[in-house]
């Protein structure tokens, strides 16, 4: 196959392929975990297919695999992204990424293709109202895929959300991605992005802070929230109750930024009808989230109008689709 689409977020790697008439998604943590080295525990991995890359000293564990790891052996998961982009900080990020693009993208036994695949891999935007270079990032992004044997182009996630969700409106309407570190908005106009910006606010945030309030650790706070937090209800738990105000407080961010986005646009095109708004992301995942969103959304006045405010369909997979469909169309 010729093309793909890679959604390389803060917390999850995503691919999409397209296979018959449908796409095909397959996703890691961009996450890992190191151990140390010794010969046994090398081979051991090596026997049980345990995605891991060996050095002098420490064995990296890396992708799905390291959640389990890390639960196992009390050890730290450590990420090669934080906020949207490579971690500055984290010395193994190159390293781990390639090794998790390169598993994901060239199954063992694969040749590289000749000419080379198009990889679109997403970026996110500049904060609202910041000037942050996301230069270092894409430039390394793209290089360890041209090392990989890929011929990469980037897309913006929001826009890649456009793509993926909004077809029906011929790439008109507002794409939202609430991942893990940063929430990214695009305004598209007849596929053509109009105005775009990230805010800081997203799922790590509200597990940072909710572990602050508890006393509990943020992984910890994380699983809690994803495997039982909905809006509207009645919080007898008090961790539940918490990641609840660190929602709210992440989505009165998100439309108030969307708001002050808006208003210091002045060459927003004309439209002459309502357009639509798709939400997507793991952070979107809790029931109740589109309602809250919508609610917040009127209390503000938004300035244009909205035809319909709807969650994507598959909400993991929303930018990796809308990458791949700017592969395909490139292709
Ligand atoms: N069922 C769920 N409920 C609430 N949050 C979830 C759920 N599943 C995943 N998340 C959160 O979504 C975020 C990751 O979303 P994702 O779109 O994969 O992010 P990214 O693009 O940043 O990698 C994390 O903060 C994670 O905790
Ligand atoms: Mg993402």
């Amino acid at each position: 196959m010729s093309a793909l689409g890679l959604d390389v977020g803060t917390s999850r790697i995503v691919a999409a392929r397209r296979s018959g008439a449908d796409n095909s998604y397959d996703s890691q943590l961009n996450a890992f975990v190191s151990v140390p080295y010794s010969k046994i525990t090398a081979a051991t991995l090596l026997r049980e297919n345990v995605p891991h890359t060996v050095e002098a000293q420490q064995i990296l564990v890396h992708g799905n695999e390291s959640e389990k790891f890390a639960g196992l052996l009390n050890a730290e998961i450590r990420r090669p992204m934080n906020q949207g982009v490579l971690d500055p900080k984290e010395p193994d990020s190159l390293k781990v990424t390639r090794e998790i693009l390169s598993r994901m993208l060239t199954p063992a036994g694969q040749e590289k293709s000749r000419p080379p695949t198009k990889v679109c891999f997403t970026v996110p935007a500049a904060p609202l109202g910041g000037t942050d270079s996301l230069t270092y990032h894409e430039a390394t992004l793209r290089q360890t895929l041209e090392e990989l044997g890929f011929e990469p182009t980037s897309i913006n996630e929001g826009l890649a959300v456009v793509y993926g969700e909004l077809e029906d409106s011929n790439y008109t309407g507002i794409g939202i991605s609430c991942g893990g570190g940063l929430c990214n908005v695009c305004l598209a106009y007849l596929s053509v992005p109009v105005l775009s910006f990230s805010i800081p606010k997203a799922g790590d945030y509200i597990d940072l802070n909710a572990a602050q309030v508890t006393g509990e650790r943020a992984n910890l706070v994380r699983l809690a929230k994803e495997d039982s937090f909905h809006f509207n209800g009645f919080f007898a738990d008090k961790m539940q109750q918490v990641i609840g105000v660190y929602y709210d407080d992440m989505l009165r961010s998100l439309v108030a930024a969307l708001k002050e986005a808006f208003a210091r646009t002045s060459s927003l095109p004309k439209f002459n009808r309502s357009i639509p708004i798709v939400l997507s992301g793991g952070t979107a995942l809790p029931s109740g989230f589109r309602d809250r969103f919508e609610k917040l959304l009127w209390e503000l006045e938004f300035p244009i109008k909205v035809s319909e405010i709807r969650l994507a369909d598959k909400p993991l997979y929303s930018t990796a689709k809308g990458a791949l469909t700017c592969a395909l169309s490139e292709a």
